[in-house]
């Protein structure tokens, strides 16, 4: 299959192409990534010969149509993904998010490519804490912050271009993801470098909001199975069943780290902060016959601080520019 992956420079997306350089190498992989500050030709290294790699924008028409035009399916990553960094200035999550989706949808349209859409469980708002309610495919999108109204936009335009034009899409939602790779922007890698880097961890508010974690790769093996066998249309919802708050979280990070379990700092909360995430992956686990491989959080967050403890020279150039901009925010 030639296989175009939108986004392959990212977190996300370079652990997409990792893990299918190594599992399909009879694959095709043609990487289209506007290398923004999120991008990194280094996270593709190890397979810089195992691929094409394009440097370039989604929303940029004739260059979305002549590669998808030279595909058989596009798995669509590329987005503007942070919350804060939304909160901050919303003018390129509408720009990659919508308008970039529009771009691929149109290309896909144009060319009969099968399309795979890459979204997250932050379309449907939050949950309150402390219940057992859990998304599903049918919860009402209701999205509460800049990033999440565009990710939903963003469905809404596949739905659309589904139901009106007969493209033939998936699409999957996703919690949150952990692993290799991921910007130090990022919650759980932040918080690593920082005791890499002798900083103090920050907690925004109390901590007691909770997120559904799963690491990457498990991510990356659904969006794989239902790029094989997901049914034209449907949406999936992708997750590990792995709630946790952020304070146990901070805790356990400091604890594999050999640090005081409070050695951290609270600092201002974030504007209209989602309370809970939670999927219910039941109907990818039984429509699908998908489970995921790290079912032991810890486990994965051990390994995940061993990459970044032997990985300084990937995030270290990163680390200062984005702990500025976190300090100009008073997070
Ligand atoms: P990331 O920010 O690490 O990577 C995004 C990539 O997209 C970068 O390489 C960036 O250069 C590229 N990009 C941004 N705008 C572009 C444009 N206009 N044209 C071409 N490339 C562009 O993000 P990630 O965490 O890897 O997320 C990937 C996808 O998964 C996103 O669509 C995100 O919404 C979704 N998602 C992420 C999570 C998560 O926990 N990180 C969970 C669920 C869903
Ligand atoms: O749920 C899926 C989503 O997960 C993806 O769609 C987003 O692209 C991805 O960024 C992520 O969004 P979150 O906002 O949940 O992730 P983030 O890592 O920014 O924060 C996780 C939690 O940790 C959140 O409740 C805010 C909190 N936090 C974050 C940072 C950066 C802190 O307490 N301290 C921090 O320094």
């Amino acid at each position: 299959m030639r296989l175009l992956i939108t986004g392959g420079a990212g977190f996300i997306g370079a652990n997409f192409v990792h893990s299918s350089v190594r599992v399909h190498p009879e694959d095709s992989l043609t990487v289209l990534d506007a290398m923004t500050y999120a991008g990194s030709r280094e996270s593709l290294a190890a397979v810089e010969n195992d691929i094409r790699l394009v440097q370039g924008d989604i929303t940029d028409a004739e260059l979305a149509n002549k590669l998808v035009a030279e595909s058989d399916a596009v798995v669509h990553f590329a987005a503007e993904t942070h919350v804060d960094n939304a909160l901050a200035d919303p003018e390129p999550f509408l720009r990659a998010n919508v308008i970039g989706t529009f771009t691929v949808l149109e290309a896909v349209r144009a060319h009969g490519v099968r399309l795979h859409h890459v979204s997250t469980d932050e379309v449907y708002g939050d949950l309150e804490l402390g219940n057992a309610r859990r998304f599903t495919e049918s919860t009402p999108y209701n999205p509460s912050s800049p990033y999440s109204s565009t990710k939903a936009a963003s469905d809404m335009l596949v739905r659309a271009w589904v139901r009106s034009y007969g493209v033939r899409a998936t699409i999957s939602n996703c919690s949150n993801n952990y692993g290799p790779y991921q910007h130090v922007e990022k919650f759980i890698p932040r918080q690593i470098t920082n005791v890499l880097t002798g900083r103090r961890p920050k907690l925004y508010g109390s901590g007691t909001n909770v997120r559904d974690w799963i690491h990457v790769d498990d991510h990356n093996s659904a969006v794989r199975r239902i790029l094989a066998d997901g049914q034209i249309g449907r949406t999936y919802l992708i997750g590990a069943e792995e709630e946790r708050d952020n304070l146990s979280v901070m805790r356990a990070i400091l604890r594999l780290m050999d640090r005081d379990p409070d050695d951290f700092d609270h600092v201002a909360d974030r504007a209209g902060h989602d309370l809970r995430y939670a999927i219910d992956p039941s109907a990818l686990y039984d429509e699908l016959g998908w489970a995921p491989k790290h079912t032991d959080f810890e486990d994965g967050l051990r390994a995940t601080i061993d990459w970044y403890r032997d990985n300084e020279t990937w995030w270290g150039p990163l680390k200062d520019a984005t702990e500025a901009k976190y300090e100009g925010r008073g997070q």
